[in-house]
């Protein structure tokens, strides 16, 4: 399963700007969010803080090599996989994420969030869907109020790294800076932290494992890919076949001996109107939950054990809170929660009002030229 590596041309990155519908229920409405740490520049490969390295130091990180890189991806050498390289074999561990149970869908989105992702969070606002959002870092610096909606609507926020890079080929150091940098980002605006992490291309080996492990985070892989970004990147890709798969899933759902976790994309224009056509097919053969739902883990390290749909903040009351999307009790939610902080409290007081919604507008936030993404 070798991936293909696409770079996105653009080197911009459209941004948003809050803007309220109604007259400003706060001073602090439509006031951008302000980040208090100074993070790497979007894309870059960062560098860790030395306490995260000392997370990591008495844990039992693999020895295996530093994957090579070449223009088109990790390369491999050999043909045995000791160390359980997907990439090059479709390996995984038992910690690994892979499918939901039987009957079950979980429905995520990469890469955001982008100038799109509202246009999908307001569908999925309208059948009260939760879904898991893999975010990149440095995006979410660049869409802040995005990721508070997000938070806020229920969806479990999870990480994509921040360079989004082939995390086998990178050393141990970027390793972890690439999820710290991103969980640091996600909490300093949710008041949570991600527990799950979507490697970039899937591309994950013991080495990446056991440092996530290490920093008490989980990898998710998926085993339906929509190929969905290629309706934008690849001439030759029929947008139809995204809604023909999707078909087909639905149609394997009594057969089928697992249920699914299905890979989309909320960065593109097309692959959002194409996310929106295909959920209510899924929605009508499966289960469609968030990852942590289906699977029974907590989305968060703040949220305690079973929580995937959890309330953003105890001191939010807010009807903008997420309500329980399963039928278990408010009791049970509330009662299991209580990830916010005070840091979280004003993040919300900061972002958020009951009339404000995030308004997207145009390209504002310019990447370096040569910031180019390699994306999946
Ligand atoms: C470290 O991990 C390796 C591979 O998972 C395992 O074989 C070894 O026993 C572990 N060592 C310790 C001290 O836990
Ligand atoms: C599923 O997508 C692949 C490309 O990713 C395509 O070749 C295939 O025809 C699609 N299947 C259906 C049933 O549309
Ligand atoms: C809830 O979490 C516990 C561990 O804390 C686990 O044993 C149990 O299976 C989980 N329940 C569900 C429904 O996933
Ligand atoms: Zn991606």
């Amino acid at each position: 399963m070798l991936p293909k590596l696409f770079l996105l041309a653009a080197t911009a990155l459209l941004s948003i700007n809050a803007q309220t519908t109604s007259a400003p229920a706060a001073a602090a409405a439509g006031t951008p969010f302000a980040f208090k740490e100074t993070y790497p520049s979007g894309g870059s490969k960062p560098t860790p803080k030395p306490e995260w390295m000392a997370l990591i130091k008495s844990a039992n990180i693999t020895n295996a090599p530093v994957v090579k890189a070449s223009a088109n991806g990790p390369v491999q050498s050999g043909s045995a996989d000791p160390y359980c390289d997907w990439t090059f074999t479709g390996c995984t561990r038992p910690d690994d994420i892979v499918a939901c149970p039987k009957g079950q869908w979980g429905i995520t989105y990469d890469d955001g969030p982008t100038a799109f992702s509202g246009k999908l969070y307001d569908f999925l606002d309208t059948t009260q869907q939760k879904s898991t959002l893999f975010m990149i870092g440095g995006q979410v610096v660049a869409f802040p109020d995005l990721v508070t909606r997000a938070y806020k609507s229920g969806h479990e926020l999870a990480m994509h790294t921040w360079s989004h890079s082939y995390l086998t080929t990178e050393t141990n150091e970027q390793i972890v800076a690439e999820l710290m940098w991103t969980a640091t980002a996600i909490k300093e605006v949710t008041g949570v932290t991600p527990r799950f992490y979507r490697p970039p291309y899937g591309d994950i080996d013991d080495r990446v494992r056991s440092i996530g492990h290490a920093l008490g985070f989980t990898p998710v892989i998926w085993n339906h890919d929509t190929d969905d970004w290629k309706v934008a990147e690849d001439k030759t890709f029929d947008e139809k076949w995204i809604d023909g798969n999707a078909t087909k899933w639905a149609s394997e759902a009594a057969s089928a001996t697992e249920g699914g976790i299905s890979l989309e994309h909320d960065l593109y224009q097309k692959t959002v109107d194409a996310a929106i056509r295909i959920l209510p097919t899924l929605q009508k053969a499966y289960k469609v939950t968030t990852v942590g739902q289906c699977v029974g883990q907590a989305s968060y390290k703040e949220g305690g054990a079973n929580t995937t749909t959890v309330a953003p903040s105890a001191s939010s009351s807010s009807s903008a809170a997420p309500k329980a999307s399963s039928s278990s009790s408010s009791a049970a939610n509330s009662g299991a929660v209580s990830p916010a902080g005070a840091s979280a409290s004003a993040a919300s007081a900061k972002t958020e009002s009951g009339a404000s919604r995030a308004s997207i507008s145009s390209a504002v936030l310019v990447l370096g030229a040569s910031a180019a993404y390699m994306l999946l």
